[in-house]
């Protein structure tokens, strides 16, 4: 008889993950309730991650986790494992980590203090004593990247907020980390603004094979272009899969203070209007798209 194993969700102990967070929980100094309980979530190359939560769901709190800010300089009680690139985030040395995961913070400005932008963006590099040349070339790069490439010798406060969180993933990406957080990106973007970062980050995961974490609150305009979605509440870890199976309906995400995509919320009243199938719902624009266009053939065909 042949034994059929169930896929390993998620990867296991031999999977490839960068990082790997094993049963953690962590609470703030004199905090009554823990800001995480209980987490297990494997970051995988190239993968664009979802952390989707409502207010004080702990998202803040696990993208420090994976840039090892916690434990090792924001402080707390903590249970469980955080391993980046095979090592505990513990056994890093100071910085050590940011060669690995970067991390662009929930207020970009905080994070900004240099005089010029490109002096914020070869911060990091020249902290690590790399050849003057090779950093030139990175900033070059990280720059155009992020289509700041003209705002070179402007001083970073004279920017727009959007500018600034691209200044802010530019200074990330000029380390070359394999993994990527970004905290609430997408906040002080104007619709084409986000829409660009969207595809800019898309491309670092599939063409550079960075992964790439976006916690966010919504998840409208990514929805179709991650590959996994984490969905948080109350400090803990409710689901992980594909977007379809993470987001299972509108109102469950609704119990979790997430506001769901105006397109899933369409999709299911189509659905219960018997208008389209329980297989042809959708949850972005590209999808939406292809069902209407059939159900407008469909209709024209029904007419000759
Ligand atoms: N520095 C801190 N000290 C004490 N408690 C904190 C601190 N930072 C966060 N918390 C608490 O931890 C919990 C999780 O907060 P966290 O900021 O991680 O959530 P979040 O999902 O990022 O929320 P938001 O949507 O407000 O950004 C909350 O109850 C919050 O009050
Ligand atoms: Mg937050």
């Amino acid at each position: 008889m042949t034994v059929v194993r169930p896929r390993q969700k998620n990867g296991g102990p031999h999977s490839m993950s960068i990082i790997s967070i094993r049963q953690v929980s962590f609470r703030y100094p004199k905090q009554d309730a823990p800001a995480l309980s209980n987490v297990s979530l494997d970051i995988f190359p190239g993968e664009l991650l979802a952390l989707i939560g409502g207010d004080r769901a702990g998202k803040t709190t696990l993208c420090h986790m994976l840039n090892g800010l916690i434990p090792n300089l924001i402080r707390g009680e903590l249970a469980g494992e955080i391993i980046i690139d095979g090592k505990p985030s513990s056994s890093y040395p100071q910085g050590g980590i940011s060669r690995i995961v970067g991390l662009s913070l929930q207020d970009p400005e905080s994070q900004l203090f240099t005089a010029t932008v490109e002096e914020e963006v070869a911060f990091g590099p020249e902290n690590l004593s790399i050849p003057p040349e090779e950093i030139d070339r990175r900033v070059t790069w990280a720059l155009e990247v992020m289509g700041i490439e003209n705002l070179r010798k402007k001083s970073p406060s004279a920017l727009s907020g959007g500018q600034k969180q691209r200044l802010a993933i530019a200074s990330v990406l000029s380390m070359l980390p394999k993994v990527i957080v970004l905290d609430e990106p997408l906040g002080m973007l104007d619709p084409r603004g986000r829409r660009d970062l969207i595809e800019i980050l898309s491309r670092l995961a599939k063409e550079k094979g960075i992964s790439v974490v976006i916690s966010e609150s919504r998840i409208d305009e990514f929805i179709e272009i991650c590959d996994r979605v984490a969905i948080m509440h109350n400090g803990s870890l409710i689901s992980s899969g594909s977007p379809s199976d993470a987001i299972a309906s509108s109102d469950t995400l609704k119990t979790y203070g997430i506001e769901p995509p105006r397109l899933q919320i369409l999709s299911e009243l189509m659905i219960s209007e018997n208008l389209i199938s329980q297989k042809q719902s959708f949850l972005g624009e590209r999808r939406a798209n292809e069902v209407l266009k059939s159900l407008i053939d469909r209709e024209k065909g029904g007419v000759v």
